[in-house]
């Protein structure tokens, strides 16, 4: 069982097909998947607004970027896997399915401390925060750290993450409910933009500026993130979520509109004003094996020690995948949203 996309659209796009995997190749294992995690990315591709889909895919496509369950095979060149195995994978699209074969290179044993809903939400969190705050952002101890929509899947991690080296993190959220979960998970600062207004409050948490700002709204944050960067700050664009609607269709207009209002960045100011803007997407990034590895090793580390907790998971059976899409796109969720096949 899978979910196919065959066209860009809206919830009734996602389908459910009974569609199995054959064996898996000789470098790939076969596993079981009891949960997969649900990512914003996902919509975007049920849209047809994701690049990475295009290039690696096309049409149909089966969204879905990571899942965790068991092995059940093992392709003849994978040594060190028997089934029965506990697994996370992540896979580059293909994860919203009941029996998938991935390549060994992107599966990592689950630890035993986590279900499997716990272990599914975790990689695409984990990797993108990390990448944002440590490689990119260069996270110190004492750095005043902004982060948007910090009650939700990628922004709770980097709040957890932030304040796992020692910085002050200041999170953002959109809505008044949002605002214990941001707390949960460490931020010193809770700032409610529903009812207080963002960048006065954001000023007088940190008259000097922001070290780090981390950006996924894209054109309704991204020229006042960048105003209160602080000499050599860095802003880690990740996403653009504001440029769309809440709510399944794409208003085509509007997101012409929205990406014409999205700031370009002056290579003169960013060297006069010393601050830097700097961009990612881990989905271009799956063949940089050696990162992928540190990422996952991080990972591990952070769940065995305790410094990093799973984020708090919603589930919804497979076949109620479009309610998952509804209530993500409803910008109203809290921490992450799991598939169960
Ligand atoms: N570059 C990468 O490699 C990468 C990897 C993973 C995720 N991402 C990006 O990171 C962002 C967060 O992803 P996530 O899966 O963890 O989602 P999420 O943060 O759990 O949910 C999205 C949140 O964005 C805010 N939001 C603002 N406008 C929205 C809109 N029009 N529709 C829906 N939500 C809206 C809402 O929070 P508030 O109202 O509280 O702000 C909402 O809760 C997304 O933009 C995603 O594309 C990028």
């Amino acid at each position: 069982m899978r979910v196919i996309v065959h066209r860009p659209g809206g919830y009734e796009r996602l389908t459910i097909a009974p569609a199995e995997p054959g064996a898996p190749a000789p470098d790939e294992l076969q596993i079981r998947v009891r949960a997969i995690g649900v990512n914003y990315a996902d919509c975007l591709v049920r849209r047809g607004l994701y690049a990475s889909a295009r290039d690696y895919v096309g049409w149909p496509i089966t969204p879905g970027f990571e899942v965790a369950g068991e092995v059940v095979a093992a392709g003849a060149a994978c040594e060190g896997w028997t089934p029965g195995d506990p697994a996370v994978a992540v896979t580059r699209f293909g994860g919203y399915a009941g029996l998938l074969n991935v390549p060994a290179a992107q599966v990592f044993r689950a630890p035993a401390t986590l279900t499997p809903a716990q272990a599914a939400a975790l990689p695409t969190v984990f990797l993108t925060a990390w990448y944002a705050l440590h490689k990119l952002g260069d996270a110190r101890p004492g750095a005043r750290v902004l982060i948007h929509s910090a009650a939700g899947g990628v922004g709770g991690m980097l709040v957890q993450l932030a304040k796992r080296a020692g910085c002050i993190a200041v999170g953002v959220v959109g809505a008044s409910h949002k605002v214990e979960a941001a707390r949960a998970h460490g931020a010193d600062v809770v700032i409610d933009k529903s009812r207080e207004p963002l960048w006065t409050v954001a000023r007088a948490r940190a008259p000097g500026g922001f070290e780090v700002v981390c950006d996924a709204n894209g054109v309704e944050t991204l020229r006042e993130s960048y105003r209160h960067l602080a000499p050599t700050g860095r802003l880690i664009v990740y996403g653009f979520h504001t440029m769309l609607p809440h709510g399944g269709r794409t208003r085509w207009l509007r997101l012409a509109w929205n990406y014409l209002r999205t700031p370009r960045f002056n290579p003169l100011a960013l060297t006069q004003e010393n601050r830097s803007v700097m961009g990612f997407n881990l989905s271009y990034l799956f063949e940089q094996r050696a990162l992928l590895r540190e990422g996952v090793e991080q990972l591990l580390a952070a769940l065995a020690d305790g410094s990093v907790r799973a984020p708090a998971v919603t589930c919804y059976p497979l076949a109620r995948v479009a309610e998952a899409h509804r209530a993500l796109e409803s910008g109203q969720t809290v921490g992450k949203l799991v598939l169960e096949p």
